[in-house]
């Protein structure tokens, strides 16, 4: 459809596969597997959920929420759910959204979902973009859980949340209900993101350290945002982080958006690099710009 190569996009990228939604298949199916996989992990029933927050750029329809409706397909009949919009962000934001209702007793177990399918944004014929975005889904289960008597605390340790609409031109897709009743296509300008992302992940990662008290060099794993190998790699070596400590997915799945962290942790809890106790940081940029990390204890 357009001129490139496998090649040019393994070098500037890193991504080798990524995936597409059948036609179709709809965020919420996708958002649906990856919560039922992650009630299946945690062992906990679907009743158990009282509170659904979903991170997605690409929801099913303008509105309802798309998250009512994986609250729907679970069959739950109680609680709230409900988006948020932070595009790539969208995770550590509903991150820290459920782990702040959580701490407020709001409520007591939460799926925090990240789903997209930016397949059906992209325009086709814009090389810069076209080949850089997939389509997928992860979940993750958080509870609130007295710590046992002289344990160290599990879970969220700290987030830190950023925008600035400043940068609204970097990263935006230009279609909406309001502004043109049309959904739109991604645009970017994708050397500014990178020289934005390199920046304000590396600030985001020292600010989560550094309001959990914990110094960067005592994190056992690092799980960004999967945008571009790049990206990772410059962010490493400007903090000192080494490279094997880094979760990097996206050469299997592209850049999924607000789904690219639950997928990476995904898979390194599932081949064991992810243990029980172990200081897990997860870190994004987005449109907006939006960015923001979160340290969690595992
Ligand atoms: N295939 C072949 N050539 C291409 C392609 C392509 N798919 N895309 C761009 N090019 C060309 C350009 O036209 C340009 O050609 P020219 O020199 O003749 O004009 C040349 O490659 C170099 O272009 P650059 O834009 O400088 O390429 P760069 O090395 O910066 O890579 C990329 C582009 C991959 C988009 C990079 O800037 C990037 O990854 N930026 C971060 C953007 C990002 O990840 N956004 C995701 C959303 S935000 C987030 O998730 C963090």
């Amino acid at each position: 459809m357009v001129d490139t190569s496998d090649a040019w996009i393994q070098e500037r990228t890193g991504i080798k596969e990524r995936r597409i939604a059948a036609e179709g298949e709809r965020t919420s199916d996708l958002a649906l597997h990856a919560a039922r996989a992650a009630l299946s992990a945690a062992k906990l029933p679907a009743e158990s959920i009282d509170l659904i927050v979903l991170a997605t750029a690409t929801p099913d329809l303008t509105f309802p929420a798309t998250a009512t409706r994986v609250q729907a397909g679970l069959g739950i009949e109680s609680g709230a759910a409900f988006d948020i919009q932070a595009v790539c962000s969208g995770f550590i934001y509903a991150l820290a959204m459920a782990d702040n209702m959580l701490v407020r007793g709001q409520a007591q177990t939460a799926l925090v979902i990240g789903a997209e399918t930016f397949s059906r944004i992209l325009d086709w014929t814009d090389r810069g973009t076209c080949v850089l975005f997939g389509d997928g889904a992860g979940a993750l289960v958080l509870q609130a859980q007295e710590s046992a008597p002289g344990a160290p605390e599990r879970g969220v340790m700290s987030t830190y949340l950023r925008s600035d609409g400043r940068l609204h031109d970097l990263l935006y897709v230009d279609g909406g209900p309001s502004q043109t009743q049309t959904v739109g296509h991604l645009r970017m300008q994708g050397n500014a993101v990178f020289r934005q992302a390199v920046n304000h992940i590396s600030d985001a990662i020292r600010q989560a350290a550094a309001r959990a008290e914990i110094a960067v060099e005592e994190i056992d794993w690092f799980v960004p945002h999967q945008a571009n190998q790049r990206i990772l790699d410059a962010v490493a070596s400007r903090l000192g982080i080494p490279l094997e400590r880094m979760v990097s997915t996206v050469a299997l799945h592209g850049n999924t958006s607000a789904a690219s962290i639950p997928l990476a942790l995904n898979t390194a809890v599932e081949d064991g690099r992810i243990q029980p106790g172990q200081l897990v940081l997860m870190e994004a940029l987005g449109g907006g710009m939006t960015w923001g990390a979160a340290l969690a204890r595992w």
